[in-house]
């Protein structure tokens, strides 16, 4: 059974393209019924519109509370049946109300092997740290930051000294490991109450 996702993106949206262009290819059984942006002006609204998604994109400071942009996404991925919510640099956390309403429906890929280096700019602060192996991490989102039971991980080295290259290098294995993952939770090859 073909699987219906939302996309939630706050910036360029490499990965949702990536993933969009993977069910494209036949290898992932899915289609992307949304892509929902909290910044009505980023990349990613222009890469949708270039495959025909629509787009439900908000203004949080337009609402009084989280729950409340949230219920109204809410209604929007019930209306498209979407079955699973997938974070792609989607700068926000996700409130009990998005959560509850997806119990072990929410992933989110983080560009570094987590537990290090949760939170923004993560890239910045491996490098700053000096660690020499950083990565990529797909895992459930809860309730915290980046704390959600871990899915898959792939490390790259760090380019010393050179950030766009050490981007650029996160940036390829996350176009594969998401979808690679998504693959194996869509079949139920995961295990995914563990
Ligand atoms: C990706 O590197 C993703 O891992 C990161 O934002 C980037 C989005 O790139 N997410 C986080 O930092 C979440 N904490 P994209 O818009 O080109 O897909």
């Amino acid at each position: 059974m073909t699987t219906k996702i939302a996309v939630f993106a706050s910036g360029s949206g490499s990965n949702f393209q990536a993933i969009q262009e993977a069910i494209l290819r036949g290898e992932l059984d899915a289609t992307i019924e949304l892509v929902v942006t909290d910044k009505p002006d980023a990349f990613v609204v222009k890469r949708a519109e270039k495959f025909e998604i629509p787009v439900f994109s908000f203004t949080a400071k337009d609402y009084k509370s989280k729950a409340d942009y949230e219920l109204e996404i809410i209604k929007v991925l019930q209306e498209k049946e979407v079955e699973w919510v997938v974070l792609a640099g989607y700068m926000r956390l996700i409130g009990e109300t998005l959560l509850a309403a997806f119990p072990y429906h929410i992933v989110n890929i983080h560009p570094s092997l987590l537990p290090s280096f949760p939170g923004k700019d993560a890239i910045g602060q491996a490098m700053d740290h000096g660690v020499k192996i950083t990565g990529v991490t797909v895992h459930f989102v809860d309730e915290g930051m980046d704390t959600g039971p871990i899915l898959a991980q792939a490390a790259i080295e760090v380019v010393e000294g050179n950030r766009a290259a050490t981007e650029e290098r996160i940036h390829a294995i996350e176009h594969v490991l998401y979808t690679e993952t998504l693959k194996q939770l869509f079949e139920n090859k995961v295990n995914i109450y563990h």
